[in-house]
């Protein structure tokens, strides 16, 4: 046998092999890719705004929709139909029919339909709405995002939409950033926790066979998004790539590694660059770095964002160009399919790779397939009793139990007595609407005042009146006209004349509802009109309860000092008024803990892992030096009707190597007279690194229920290479020398040994 022939045989061989190994998954995948034509596969890129395929009311799939899907071969639409926001789980399921019917009909491949379900099913009528994101963190509990992620789907797949644009796992780490209360908050170790445990719930165990009660996550937004250099949405972001490393993209390597099938990235730009032409960051960090087949979805016509906002290409077609082959694969161009186009031409002047296309199609049949797209594209083999059923609604109630945060109790005000004379006030008091906050029944949140699609849940007011024998409400302030921002005295007057009466004045003040670009505000501060509100109603000498509702925190510091107690409820949606009545009346206790650094002065903001410079006593001598910390308050803080002693706190190991694990405990009393739920939060500080090391870091929690007079020992695995940071190299490092770990009061210093 000739040499050549044995070389032949020799890959013949090998080739057989590496098609043996394929996976029945990827054997499908080359089987349907193979019979696409480009434009087929280009058309699968593309996602476009439901508004563009469907008549006006949303119902139907207009003629030109029908034209648009055929010719350009659309392989992805979003979004409500129609303009009012939410619809029913039925409307969906017909229009995905129809949708289903033209895909499969022109190209022999079902349509992936995705939406925006991010606090439940948020755009689905009737659906189960949990608190948002922000108090999901606030429960420090686990649980309760995985709760949410598996009602959020169940009740998602009963529309037949198999595709969510959530969690987000931006840092919210600029308090003025209009969508810090779609984070779950700013610290990364629980925002990791929080996103996988939503992601595994959303999706399933099992990424390769999500069944007909899971769907696929959307991870967003591919990264630094919370972090705006000027705190408005959509703006630059300048984060070095040691800290994007050691602190932003975690929460995404974490839900990658736990299986996420698609990736939203972040609109904005950093350094200059637009993420959505980062080679390095998508196709480096995650694709290769992570080795993941799954996809990049861009946010809302953010390629042609590379042209016409940031200026970075010349035209919409050289934008294409940069995204996909910085590593897009899905580009969502709400408006119109014209992409489609120049993709073709970039691929046919040689300027976008066959190979690229085919890769971007072919992680885009691998998902559908994934989550059975071509088994049951109308979605016949699920039934959905449970939908918005009483046992979702006690996941949603317990959560916002666990999400409101009391801050100050002064000489134990609250419980409050069930026969105490309330006089309840502020704009926040009697709203469905901003309990919810944005992303509910519609983008904004306005649709959530609406009595059709809230009537049955109670406001403050309502849930306080079920409770408490003497209710007296004057809004005092209220918010008007088409702006969130705009608020105006109504009967304050009154409010004060009654506040005579009274026993207590419970304010609920904070922010209206917004979302996104439109709730970028200048102004971090409370409004005037809410603030004098307070003014002059502590001036009664009645003592005031303050209850925030807001979604990011407005500064309070001049009306803090006049209020006895202060509970930020942040958004707790339709649940979260009844949660509140319970907790002011003792049936429920507090457990929920700020997740989020509190500010006290517009310019004096530095979230809890500062570094120490940024928080030094004056220097001696005649340059005297020094800066402040100086929250409102702190990131983990939060009170309960009991108390809690720690002690004893123990490692494992005086000295440790790179690989050890250690073990950390602590006894945690309730020392108080009724049965609490306390969050353990486990702190490190590097003492001295070459890198400037953060004052201190969360490295782990957990959240125990102890009854009155009980102790718990709470035990935590932490491996060293946690407490390793991101060097100038982007390699981790764990340099000897001293940590100290904490846990509440306690602290034990270790010692790194090699
Ligand atoms: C938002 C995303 C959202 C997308 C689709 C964008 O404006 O930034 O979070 O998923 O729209 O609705």
């Amino acid at each position: 046998m000739t040499t050549r022939k044995l070389l032949l045989i020799a890959a013949a061989v090998i080739a057989g092999a590496v098609s043996c190994s394929k996976s029945p998954l990827e054997k499908k995948v080359d089987e349907i890719v193979s019979k696409m034509s480009l434009e087929e596969k280009i058309g699968q890129m593309v996602q476009l705004n439901v508004t563009v395929v469907t008549d006006k009311e949303g119902k139907k799939i207009s003629e030109q929709g029908e034209q648009i899907i055929r010719q350009y071969k659309i392989g992805s639409i979003l979004n409500t139909p129609g303009d009012n926001g939410s619809t029913t789980a039925e409307h969906y399921r017909d229009l995905i029919a129809q949708l289903q019917d033209i895909s499969l009909d022109e190209m022999g491949i079902p349509c992936i339909y995705g939406l925006d379900q991010i606090h439940g099913a948020t755009y689905t009528t009737g659906a189960t709405f949990f608190p948002q994101e922000v108090n999901i963190a606030a429960t420090f509990d686990t649980k309760h995002a995985a709760n949410m992620g598996k009602v959020l789907a169940y009740e998602t797949r009963a529309c037949n939409v198999p595709w969510v644009f959530s969690p987000v796992m931006d840092l919210g780490r600029n308090p003025v950033w209009p969508r810090v209360w779609e984070s779950y908050g700013e610290d990364v170790c629980l925002t990791r926790a929080m996103a996988v445990a939503e992601t595994v719930a959303i999706q399933g165990e099992d990424k390769d066979n999500i069944d007909e009660y899971h769907t696929a996550v959307s991870l967003k937004h591919y990264m630094a998004y919370g972090m705006p250099v000027s705190g408005q949405d959509r703006t630059p972001s300048m984060v070095s790539y040691r800290d994007l490393m050691e602190r932003f993209f975690q929460p995404f390597k974490a839900c990658v590694e736990a299986g996420a099938l698609t990736i939203m990235v972040n609109s904005a730009i950093n350094d200059g660059i637009p993420f959505h032409s980062n080679k390095e960051l998508l196709t480096g960090w995650v694709k290769e770095g992570l080795n993941w087949d799954g996809f990049f979805v861009t946010d809302w016509a953010d390629v042609k964002n590379i042209h016409s906002r940031d200026h970075v290409a010349a035209s919409t077609k050289e934008a294409a160009m940069l995204a996909v082959n910085a590593g897009i694969d899905m580009i969502m161009d709400p408006y119109t399919p014209d992409v489609c186009t120049e993709l073709l031409e970039l691929v046919k002047e040689g300027k976008v790779s066959k190979e690229r296309i085919d890769d971007a199609a072919r992680r885009i049949i691998r998902a559908k397939l994934r989550m059975g797209l071509f088994d049951d594209p109308y979605g016949k083999k699920g039934s959905y009793e449970k939908f918005a059923c009483e046992e979702h609604v006690a996941m949603a109630y317990q959560a916002a139990v666990e999400g409101e945060v009391l801050l100050k109790n002064e000489g134990a005000m609250l419980p409050l007595s069930k026969d105490a004379k309330i006089l309840l006030v502020g704009p926040n008091a009697n709203s469905m609407r901003t309990l919810n906050g944005g992303w509910s029944y519609s983008w904004q949140g306005d649709k959530a005042a609406s009595e059709e699609m809230t009537g049955q849940y109670n406001t403050i007011l309502e849930a306080l009146q079920a409770k408490f024998k003497n209710v007296k409400y004057h809004s005092a302030v209220e918010y008007y006209g088409a702006r969130w921002q705009d608020d105006r005295v109504t009967d304050l007057s009154a409010a004060v004349r009654d506040a005579a009466s009274c026993d207590v004045i419970v304010a609920c003040i904070g922010e209206n509802t917004y979302c996104e670009t439109p709730g970028n505000t200048p102004d971090i501060l409370l409004s005037s009109n809410q603030r004098d509100m307070v003014k002059a109603l502590a001036a009664t000498g009645k003592p005031v309860v303050l209850i925030l509702n807001e979604g990011r925190p407005r500064i309070i510091a001049d009306i803090e000092p006049l209020a006895k107690a202060v509970v930020d409820i942040m958004l707790p949606s339709n649940y979260g008024a009844d949660a509140l009545a319970a907790l002011l009346c003792g049936e429920e206790n507090f457990s929920g803990r700020l997740p989020f650094t509190y500010p006290k002065y517009p310019n004096r903001y530095t979230p809890y892992d500062y570094y120490l410079s940024e928080n030094v006593t004056t220097m001696a001598g005649a340059y005297n030096y020094d800066a402040k910390v100086d929250a409102q308050w702190n990131f983990g803080d939060g009170l309960s009707y009991t108390t809690f002693e720690y002690s004893d706190m123990t490692v494992d190991k005086t000295d440790f190597k790179a690989g050890d694990i250690l073990t950390v405990s602590v006894n945690v009393k309730n020392t108080g007279e009724r049965a609490g739920k306390e969050s353990v939060l486990l702190f490190s500080s590097d003492i001295y690194a070459s890198v400037a090391p953060s004052v201190r870091r969360l490295r782990d929690f957990k959240k125990v229920e102890i009854p009155a007079g009980e102790s718990v020992k709470v035990e935590f695995s932490l491996p060293a290479e946690n407490l390793a940071f991101a060097g100038h190299d982007l390699k981790w490092h764990l340099e000897p020398g001293e940590f100290r770990l904490a846990i509440g009061s306690e602290s034990v210093n270790v010692n790194c040994v090699e």
